[in-house]
């Protein structure tokens, strides 16, 4: 098969992680005679300095006619002064909302041999596979006003939690469908003790399970789900929850496969082509060092291969490719604790390639 891919590898770790990503997509695509062809584009921190503008319309529209979107990361101190339409996370802001992802799939599971070297103990971790499903172009990351005002003579600024109702039913019946097709629960995560718009969530939740008979639902509040993650991640399936809490909820999930630099994700939208992209950032502390971990980005091909190309076998080998490279041995230095030796990005993906 013929697919053509565009790169978004952005700023501080996103180029050299997307970089190591493309050679093993390089290595599936030599195995099963697929061919995979890229076209670079600018986006974040990278595309201000270029074009003064955090996402082209190049970028965009090369995006719309590709097949699918591998993107790295954007962000750094660099930009952090800049005003708020000229930030690098804009960028990602908006091509989120132009190509309607919203839909954020955060898959987390635990490599075999990470268990017994898991900051948590090892029956808890054990076998994990739970799925995240993020908001992702709703909530509070997009809602009007944003902004700086006076409040009562005094500075204040204003940020918004707004929902449609048809925002809500469709990342809820994502949930749905995906839970009918794995372990039949549905946990929808929200603060509706607290928040209108959670409240209208719940209600929606309830409705939309009418739908799926197969598919158990239960109601979770935030704070108690990002407790409940830690004391007993196994007894969730799917979380389905809004775009911030998602952010937030993913970031704590990575502590149980044992690092942010594991963790890939998909981001759909109805139709048309979805991005990979790893769930960490930019890393600026250790950009242009060789200690990034790529595993995160070549998991998110794999997520790229199974979701976007239909190619279940080809996913799996990348998958399984990464177990055999952690069963070697080998880690990057954020899986490393004590004296053990971490070997580098390209080092990492070298061993993968070797298991490929
Ligand atoms: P971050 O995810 O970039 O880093 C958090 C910590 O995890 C750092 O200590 C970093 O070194 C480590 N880390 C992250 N990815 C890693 C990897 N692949 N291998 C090894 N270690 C890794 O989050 P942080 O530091 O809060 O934000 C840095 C910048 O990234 C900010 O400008 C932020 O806005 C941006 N950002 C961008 C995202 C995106 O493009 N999707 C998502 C999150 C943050
Ligand atoms: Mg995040």
């Amino acid at each position: 098969m013929k697919k053509s891919i565009t790169l978004l590898p952005g700023d501080g770790i996103g180029p050299e992680v997307v970089a190591e990503a493309t050679r093993v997509l390089d290595e599936i695509g030599k195995q099963y005679g697929h061919e995979f062809t890229y076209q670079s584009a600018a986006i974040g921190g990278t595309a201000i300095d270029q074009f003064n503008d955090p996402l082209p319309s190049d970028t965009l529209a090369l995006c719309k006619e590709s097949d699918a979107i591998l993107l790295g990361a954007v962000g750094g101190p660099k930009w952090d002064a800049n005003p708020a339409h000229l930030r690098p996370e804009k960028g990602l802001l908006r091509i989120r909302k132009e190509l309607q992802l919203f839909s954020n799939l955060r898959p987390v599971s635990i490599y075999n041999s990470l268990v017994s070297e898991s900051t948590i103990k090892e029956e808890v971790v054990r076998d994990i596979d739970l799925l995240i499903v993020r908001e992702l172009t709703g909530g509070l990351y997009f809602g009007e006003p944003s902004e700086r005002l006076d409040i009562d003579g005094e500075e204040g600024a204003v940020d918004t939690l707004t929902y449609k109702r048809s925002e809500i039913e469709r990342i809820i019946r994502m949930a749905f469908q995906l839970a009918e097709v794995r372990g039949g629960k549905v946990m929808s995560v929200d603060k509706a003790n607290v928040l209108e718009s959670s409240r209208l969530w719940r209600q929606i939740a309830n409705e939309i399970s009418e739908e799926f008979p197969n598919v158990s639902l239960e109601h979770m509040l935030v704070d108690n789900a990002a407790m409940q993650l830690i004391r007993n991640p196994r007894q969730f399936d799917v979380l389905v929850t809004e775009n911030l809490f998602g952010d937030i909820l993913s970031d704590e999930a990575s502590m149980i496969s044992g690092s942010l630099g594991l963790l890939p994700s998909a981001s759909l939208s109805a139709d048309g082509p979805g991005i990979y992209e790893p769930i960490h950032g930019s890393a600026p502390d250790i950009a242009g060092k060789g200690l990034a971990n790529p595993l995160a980005t070549i998991a998110s091909t794999a997520m790229m291969l199974k979701y976007a190309f239909h190619m279940e076998d080809e996913a799996r080998d990348i998958l399984n490719a990464i177990n055999k490279a952690l069963d070697s041995g080998i880690r990057t230095a954020d899986l490393v604790y004590g004296n053990q030796e971490a070997v580098s990005t390209s080092e990492m993906t070298d061993a993968v390639l070797q298991y490929i």
